[in-house]
């Protein structure tokens, strides 16, 4: 059952619950609004503003000065955070006057400098990138989610992300060679080995660090939706059963359905008035439906490195 509430009769600010879990959506301007969050928050999970790719619809800034101003947000997300707390930033490049503008890079490398350590960089694999053609580049069909973290040991539950092995282990795992029973070493001396035999068994494996995700095709009021299960796939990962999710620049509300689906307590913020509405409606009335775990989210089943 949801319920909507107004929370201390501000105008700007709603609370969402739905089986005791709720989502705070909050206009304003989360450099600000985040000052509240001070120390609570375990994950924050965004999409910012891309560099001047949606001018007509919001803010936004030239890709030489996107490092700065993204500078301008470090402090507010870094104290929002606890000290085992994450940051995970979607983000792409921008293509200007045909070259890739490398602002991202800059960006995050400015994060580090200030204190943030770079866990890992993830992909968002668009499996239906948008169509087009251009001169010197194909479709563009991925973008970044850097993770970026307080500490080197950010919490990290890896088991809340496991994927089906697949069906290959029928017969690949009932015929184990010798070499598959010990550790074994590449040919090509390259380091990397592996132990088969730890798979026999096993029903589920990691996933690897891409995520393949089709583009949100129903309009949701907002001109730049991530697919729900982005930010869920990460709120699995990387926020405590009872942890805090924060999206501060929330747009049409897709991580507060994330984490309401998933249980997590969470606060969505914007600047734009339009955009508070529309995700509270959003919240409100689209269907909170389980995140779904299938196998369809990853198409490419895990398959064994053989060196
Ligand atoms: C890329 S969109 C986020 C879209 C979102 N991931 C979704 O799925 O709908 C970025 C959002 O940041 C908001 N924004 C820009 N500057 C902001 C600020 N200083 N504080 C809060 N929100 C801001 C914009 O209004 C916009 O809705």
């Amino acid at each position: 059952m949801l319920k909507e509430e107004k929370i201390n009769n501000a105008p700007n600010n709603t609370v969402v619950e739905k089986n005791g879990t709720y989502c705070n959506v909050i206009h304003g301007d989360c450099r600000s609004e985040l000052a509240n969050f001070a120390g609570k928050v375990d994950l924050i999970v965004t999409s910012p503003p891309y560099a001047d790719a949606r001018r007509k619809h919001y803010d936004s800034v030239h890709p030489d000065k996107f490092a700065e101003w993204f500078l301008t947000f470090h402090e507010s997300f870094y104290n929002a955070l606890k000290p085992s707390g994450s940051l995970i930033i979607n983000i792409k490049d921008k293509v200007v006057d045909g070259v890739r503008h490398r602002f991202v890079w800059h960006t995050i490398e400015a994060l580090c400098e200030r204190g943030w350590f770079s866990i890992d960089d993830y992909l968002w694999h668009k499996t239906n990138p948008m169509p087009g053609s251009w001169p010197t580049r194909l479709r563009d069909g991925w973008e970044y989610c850097f993770h970026l973290a307080k500490s080197k040991r950010p919490f990290f539950e890896p088991k809340a992300v496991e994927i089906p092995i697949g069906d290959w282990k029928h017969s690949r795992l009932r015929k184990l060679g010798e070499n598959d029973l010990s550790r074994h070493n590449s040919v090509n001396a390259s380091g990397f080995g592996r132990d088969i035999s730890k798979w026999v068994g096993k029903e589920t494996v990691l996933p690897s660090n891409v995520l393949s995700l089709a583009l949100v095709g129903k309009n949701k009021g907002h001109p730049a939706v991530f697919p729900v299960e982005l930010p869920a796939f990460f709120i699995k990962l990387l926020c405590p059963e009872d942890g805090f999710v924060v999206d501060p620049f929330g747009g049409s509300g897709s991580t507060g359905i994330a984490a309401l689906a998933l249980g997590r307590n969470s606060a969505l913020i914007d600047n734009n008035a339009l955009y508070y509405e529309q995700a509270v409606e959003r919240l409100l009335h689209e269907s909170l439906a389980q995140i779904p775990d299938s196998p369809e989210r990853f198409p490419v089943q895990p398959k064994l490195y053989e060196p």
